[in-house]
C-alpha cells in the first residue's frame, strides 16, 4: 500500500490521525506503518467500534440456561471409558491426531521477559513449559508408534523468539519437520472515542486477535492442509500456560471420535460459583461458555444446590479437541464469530508526539475466544469432566491463584502420589503436605501406571528434591522454596 492509498483508506474510516507524524519518521518506519495499515480489517474494526465502543452493547438474553451434559471423570474400569480408550488409542496409532498449542499471547500478568512457553517452570530442572509439552509428545510417539505433528501458534509479539527458542533447544528431541509454527493476526486497539492509537510515531498499538484467531490462522497459514496431507483429522488443542495439561489424551480423543463430536471440551468442577473461570452451559439450547466477568448478567449461573455446590459447575480449563473439517467450516463462518472487548491502559503518543502512560483504562482491545466455536457445532459437543490435579495448572502470574507457585504445589502433590505408588514414599509434614520438590519428565512416564511400571527396578532416595529425566536418570539440585 502506498501513502496515497493509505490516506484514502484512513479518510474513509475517519482515522487520518495515524499519519500525523509520517513525515518525521524514517523510511523503514514509514514502510512498516503502511504495512500495518494495509493489514487492518477495517470493516470488522468499524463494526466493533460501533457496537462496543460508541455504544454500550445490551447483554444477550436467554430464556433458559441449563447445565451441559457432562461425562464424569474417567474411571479406567468403566465400560464407556474402556471403549473411549480403545477408540482414542486407535486414532493415535493410525496417525490421525495432531496437537496445537496456542502460544501467541502477551503474558502480561506473568511479566516474564520472553515467550511464556520459555518460562522455566520446573523447580529443580528449570525445564520450560515448551520442554514439558514437547516431552509429552515424545512420550506419546513412543507409546503409540506415531509421529504426532505439533502446530505452535505464535504472534507478532513472540514469533521470532519462540522459533529461536525451539532451535536453540534442538526441538526438545522432536523432529523439526514435525513442528510447524503459524502466526495469528494482530488487532488494533482503539481509544475510548473509537480512534486507533499510535504507540510510537510510526507504530500502531495492537494486540494478538485472541486464541479464537487460531481458527483463521490454521487455514490461512496452511496448517489444516498440512494436517490433511499427513492424514490428521483431529487436533488436540491446549494453551501453553497449562503446565499439567494431558496433551492428546487418548480417553478424550476416544470420546470425541466415537461420539461424532466436532469440538469437545474438558470441564472441571467449580467449587464455588464465584470461581474465576468461564462456565460451560446450554443457553436456549445452544452450547456456550459464559465468562466469569459476565456471571452477574445471568443470575441462574449463581444458583447452588442444597449443599452449596454450583448447579452450573462445568468450569472451562481451555482444553479442547477440534476436528479438522470443523475448523474449515468455522473458518468459512468466521464473520459470525463474536468478539470480546477489554478496557485497558494503553500507552499512546499524544498530539505533541510525547509518549503518555495512562493511569486508568483509556481504550479497548478486542479478542476472539476459541470456546465460541462450540456454538457452531452441529453435533452435540462432548464435555468430559477432569480432576484438576494432574491436568490443570494454568500459569497467569508468579504467585497467588493460577501461578507458578500454585502450579508447582499441585504438580508436587500429583507426582508424590506416583512415587508413593512406585514404592518410594515421599516425606510429608504433619498436615500431610509434601515437603520436597518433585519433577517427572513426561518422556519418562505420562501416567502413574507407566511410572510404576518403569520404576519397577528403581529405588529412589526421596529425602530431598528429586527430578526424574526422560531416560530415568535423576537430579536433586535445589532446596524447596
Ligand atoms: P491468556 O488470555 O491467559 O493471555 O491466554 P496471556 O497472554 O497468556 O496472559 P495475559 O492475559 O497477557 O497476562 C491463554 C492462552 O491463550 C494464548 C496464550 O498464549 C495462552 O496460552 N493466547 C492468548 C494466544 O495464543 N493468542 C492470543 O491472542 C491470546
Amino acid at each position: 500500500m502506498n501513502l496515497s492509498e493509505a490516506k484514502d483508506r484512513l479518510a474513509h474510516y475517519g482515522q487520518e490521525h495515524l499519519l500525523r507524524f509520517f513525515d518525521t519518521i524514517s523510511q523503514t518506519e514509514q514502510h512498516e506503518l503502511l504495512t500495518e495499515i494495509a493489514g487492518i480489517d477495517f470493516p470488522t474494526l468499524e463494526r466493533l467500534i460501533h457496537e462496543w465502543v460508541l455504544n454500550e452493547p445490551a447483554p444477550e438474553k436467554f430464556d433458559r440456561i441449563e447445565p451441559v451434559p457432562v461425562i464424569p471423570p474417567v474411571e479406567p474400569n468403566r465400560a464407556d471409558a474402556r471403549e473411549a480408550l480403545d477408540a482414542g488409542e486407535s486414532a493415535l496409532r493410525a496417525g490421525r491426531v495432531g496437537c496445537m498449542v496456542v502460544a501467541g499471547g502477551q503474558g502480561t500478568r506473568l511479566g516474564f521477559d520472553g515467550p511464556k512457553g520459555s518460562y522455566p517452570v520446573g523447580p529443580i530442572t528449570k525445564n520450560t513449559l515448551f520442554q514439558y509439552h514437547a516431552e509429552k509428545i515424545v512420550g506419546l510417539n513412543r507409546r503409540y508408534g506415531c509421529r504426532i505433528p505439533w502446530y505452535v501458534m505464535v504472534s507478532n509479539t513472540n514469533a521470532d523468539a519462540t522459533q529461536e527458542f525451539f532451535r536453540a533447544n534442538n526441538h526438545f528431541g522432536l523432529r523439526a519437520s514435525d513442528i510447524t509454527f503459524f502466526q495469528q493476526k494482530m488487532m488494533p486497539c482503539v481509544d475510548d472515542s473509537g480512534k486507533l492509537i499510535l504507540e510510537e510515531r510510526g507504530r500502531l498499538a495492537m494486540n494478538p486477535n485472541g486464541h479464537g484467531g487460531s481458527i483463521l490462522a490454521l487455514v490461512d497459514e496452511g496448517i489444516v492442509q498440512d494436517a490433511r496431507k499427513r492424514g490428521v483429522d483431529t487436533l488436540s488443542y491446549f494453551q501453553v500456560d497449562n503446565w499439567a495439561v494431558k496433551v492428546a489424551d487418548p480417553y478424550f480423543i476416544g470420546y470425541h471420535v466415537s461420539r461424532g463430536s466436532e469440538m469437545s471440551s474438558k470441564v472441571h468442577r467449580k467449587r464455588a460459583v464465584r470461581e474465576s473461570v468461564g462456565v460451560h452451559c446450554l443457553c436456549d439450547g445452544q452450547y456456550r461458555v459464559i465468562e466469569y466477568s459476565e456471571l452477574d448478567l445471568y443470575p441462574q449461573l449463581l444458583e447452588t444446590t442444597s449443599s452449596g455446590a454450583p448447579v452450573h459447575f462445568a468450569g472451562n480449563p481451555a482444553i479442547h479437541i477440534l476436528s479438522v473439517e470443523f475448523i474449515e467450516r468455522v473458518y468459512r463462518e468466521f464473520a459470525t464469530f463474536p468478539w470480546h472487548r477489554a478496557h485497558k491502559k494503553i500507552p499512546y503518543i499524544n498530539e505533541q508526539g510525547q509518549l503518555i502512560k495512562p493511569e486508568k483504562p483509556n481504550g479497548y482491545k478486542f479478542e476472539t475466544f476459541i470456546f465460541d466455536a462450540l456454538r457452531l457445532c452441529k453435533s452435540a459437543p462432548v464435555s468430559l469432566e477432569i480432576r484438576e490435579i494432574g491436568e490443570y495448572t494454568p500459569i497467569k502470574q508468579f504467585d497467588g491463584d493460577n501461578s507458578v507457585m500454585s502450579a508447582r504445589r499441585l504438580q508436587r502433590d500429583h507426582w508424590a502420589d506416583w512415587f508413593d505408588a512406585a514404592g518410594s514414599p515421599v516425606p510429608r509434614n504433619r498436615d500431610g503436605e509434601v515437603i520436597i520438590d518433585l519433577e517427572v519428565s513426561p518422556a519418562f512416564a505420562l501416567t502413574k501406571d507407566e511410572f510404576v511400571a518403569r520404576a519397577r527396578d528403581k529405588k529412589w532416595k526421596t529425602e530431598g528434591p528429586l527430578a526424574i529425566f526422560a531416560d530415568g536418570t535423576t537430579a536433586s539440585l535445589l532446596p524447596l522454596h
